[in-house]
Parts: structure tokens; C-alpha cells; sequence
């Protein structure tokens, strides 16, 4: 009796697991977990970033694994990579953190017209002397040199940041800050 019953489980376990976790192989209960990850790094070179503000756009390309008959999905995340400062370099991913799938500018000279004096007033690119991210459906700003800060608009939060991975000269891209969408 009770070698049937482990006979049963064993033969109904590897479907009910596979019910649960439709992308699971058959039997391989200890598979990795599904993350996202990259389909390869962006790399770039330090020379790209011969001075501070230097802007290189790029696409970082995320495989996810879902249940579809390719049993992944590849999503295009276009980004920013900035030199902020000499050997700094940082990455945003365009995305608006809106929500509503707008692309970020980057703005390294704008300046809005506004009569307000003080820096902390006004969100110019121009008079915060550095580039800044806007973006161009309402106007959220976003301060580079501050981990992406809000400067202003409705978005609620930074923009999704990569790790920037730097070994001698070169420059590589290879990963989602953890929070991705
Ligand atoms: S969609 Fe970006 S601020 Fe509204």
C-alpha cells in the first residue's frame, strides 16, 4: 500500500510541479528561478567618455522567461550611459518611471525661461551647470548626479539605474537594478 501511494506521488509530482510552474522542465524540480537576465552586456570603452557630461545612448536587451512556445521573451531597454565625473560613470535606463512607456531626453544645455534665480528653484540643465533627464510628455526631471532624484513633475520615483562594472578601460553594462518591470 504504501510503496503504491509513493509510486503515485512520484508519478503525479512532477506534473503538479510543472502546474504550478508551467515553465519548469519535466522533473527538474531544482532548475534555476526564472530571473531576468541580460542577453549580453554593453560595453564600452573609456575613451567613449573623453569628458564630464559625455552622453552615449544604448539598448540593453533583458530575457525573460515566460510560457510561450520559445519559453523566453527579449525586451529592449534603451538607456544613458554619463560621465559625471572623471572615472565616474553612471546608467539610467530611459524608461519614465511614470508608468506610461515615455522616453527620456537627456538635456545638457536646456534652460526653461523661468525668472527663478536660485538653483534649487529652477530645474535647468543650464542653471544646474549639468545634464539632467527630462521627460518630454510632463516635463519630469531628473538629477543624474543624484541617483536619479526627482527634481521635478509627477514621476514617483528615479528612473531604474544599471550597474556600471568598470575592469581597466572598459566599461560594462550588465545589469537591472533589482526592481525591474
Ligand atoms: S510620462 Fe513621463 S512624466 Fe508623464
Amino acid at each position: 500500500m504504501c510503496v503504491i501511494m509513493v509510486f503515485s506521488f512520484g508519478i503525479l509530482a512532477s506534473p503538479l510541479a510543472r502546474f504550478l510552474k508551467p515553465t519548469m522542465k519535466p522533473g527538474e524540480f531544482f532548475q534555476a528561478a526564472d530571473m531576468p537576465a541580460a542577453v549580453r552586456n554593453v560595453e564600452f570603452n573609456l575613451t567613449d567618455f573623453p569628458a564630464d557630461w559625455t552622453c552615449r545612448p544604448f539598448e540593453f536587451q533583458m530575457k525573460y522567461v515566460v510560457f510561450n512556445p520559445e519559453q523566453e521573451q527579449i525586451r529592449k531597454i534603451p538607456g544613458f550611459a554619463v560621465r559625471i565625473a572623471p572615472g565616474n560613470i553612471v546608467a539610467f535606463s530611459r524608461l519614465c518611471p511614470n508608468g506610461r512607456g515615455c522616453i527620456l531626453n537627456y538635456k545638457s544645455e536646456s534652460c526653461c525661461g523661468c525668472i527663478e534665480s536660485t538653483v534649487e528653484q529652477c530645474i535647468c540643465a543650464a542653471k544646474r551647470n549639468h545634464a539632467i533627464l527630462v521627460c518630454p510628455s510632463h516635463q519630469s526631471t531628473f538629477d543624474l548626479t543624484q541617483g536619479g532624484r526627482v527634481l521635478a513633475g509627477p514621476a514617483p520615483r528615479p528612473p531604474l539605474q544599471f550597474d556600471v562594472i568598470r575592469q581597466g578601460d572598459v566599461i560594462s553594462i550588465n545589469r537591472l537594478e533589482v526592481g525591474i518591470s
